[in-house]
């Protein structure tokens, strides 16, 4: 059973102004290779704040993870540009900090669990080793306070006999339990914002909803930020304030979780809404988008959507649409986001 423990004590220079943790402006990422240059964030905004969940949602290559390795700062450049933007945590734009400073905010201010996460823990040491690591390295613990505070982290993502289990190796637990000890590693230093990249994707669909309740408790419990990274509007539901649909590096839809459901403003989205079984509408024929996403070294002119959108007319190939109001708290980025709103 969960033990509920307060997390450590943390003291940090950066305060929230107004409960607002992370403001994401403008932001844009290349990536410069012998082929070209493929633009994978265009422009994207968004912020999160103090125990609020963003849903990040987006096809393969929509620039989902790239967004998120843009606000850790853990972008290879080169290849990678960030030519425009900013990414301000508490106020202070970690893209103009210094690294040395900045590499202090990872962890302890912003921690991410990683798309691959299942094997981001090392075979080779235990993990009960791995999560007492984050306290030495960060917390300048001793070895015996630094295992009490793993053992008390795997307790509480509800790893059972966690004491008895603090020296085994990553391959003696299932995929679900592993996921779990990533968990426990990411908040281990008391992160104000918590990225979750595709945190549940190679789990099967029991294991997907308890790891999503576990992160669900966390982030009410500490009161983190946190950004939920999925392909999969299914997950999303039931952890998510707001959405941020994302397409072609760009966010196409931005609103909270019930809107989104309730009437998609943006065909993509319609499209992805479309593409999932619901349980109040059984026997429904499921419909998948048709076509790709484009090739980001030629993203078509106006609305990058348009090749694969059945309402497309020449206004879309020409003009690319800006992302504005279109109701209480949501946005668009259609020309015909109203029709689509009162289809
Ligand atoms: N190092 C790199 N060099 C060149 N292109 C890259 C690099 N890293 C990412 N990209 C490109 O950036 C685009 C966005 O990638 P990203 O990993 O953010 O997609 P994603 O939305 O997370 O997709 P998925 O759901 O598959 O994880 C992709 O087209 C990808 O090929
Ligand atoms: S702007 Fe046009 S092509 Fe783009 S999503 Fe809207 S209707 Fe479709
Ligand atoms: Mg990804």
């Amino acid at each position: 059973m969960a033990t509920a423990t307060a997390p450590t004590a943390h003291t940090s220079e950066y305060q929230p102004q107004d409960g607002l943790l992370l403001e994401v402006e403008d932001l844009h990422v290349e990536f410069h290779t012998r082929y070209g240059v493929a633009k994978a964030i265009n422009g994207v905004n968004f912020s999160v704040r103090q125990g609020e969940c963003l849903a990040i949602l987006g096809e393969s290559g929509s620039g989902k993870s790239v967004t998120a390795q843009a606000i850790m700062g853990i972008l290879d450049m080169p290849p990678a540009k960030i030519p425009q933007g900013s990414v301000k945590y508490c106020g202070h734009d970690l893209l103009t900090m210094p690294e040395d400073r900045r590499r202090k905010t990872r962890g302890p201010e912003i921690s991410m669990i990683f798309q691959d996460a299942l094997s981001s823990l090392n075979p080779t040491f235990p993990v009960g080793w791995q999560i007492a690591e984050m306290f030495r390295e960060h917390r300048g613990m001793n070895k015996s306070d630094a295992y009490a505070q793993a053992v008390r982290l795997m307790e509480r993502v509800s790893i059972p006999a966690a004491k008895q289990r603090v020296k085994a190796y990553p391959h003696q637990f299932s995929g679900g339990m592993r996921q779990r000890i990533m968990i426990a590693m990411a908040i281990s230093l008391d992160p104000a914002v918590l990225i979750a990249d595709e945190p549940t994707t190679a789990l099967d669909v029991t294991v997907q909803a308890q790891i999503m309740s576990l992160l669900q408790e966390l982030q009410q419990e500490r009161h983190m930020g946190l950004i939920l990274i999925t392909h999969d509007l299914g997950v999303v539901a039931d952890v998510a304030d707001r959405i941020a649909v994302m397409y072609a590096g760009r966010i196409v839809e931005q609103a909270d979780v019930r809107d989104i459901y309730a009437k998609p403003a943006h065909p993509y989205t319609k499209g992805l809404l479309d593409s999932i079984p619901r349980l109040d509408l059984k026997g429904q024929e499921l419909s998948a988008i048709g076509g790709l996403p484009p090739n980001l070294m030629h993203i078509p002119p106006g609305c990058a959507f348009n090749p694969r959108c059945t309402m497309a007319q020449d206004i879309c190939r020409r003009d690319r649409p800006e992302l504005v109001e279109v109701g209480p708290h949501r946005k668009a980025a259609c020309h015909f986001s109203e029709e689509v709103l009162n289809a």
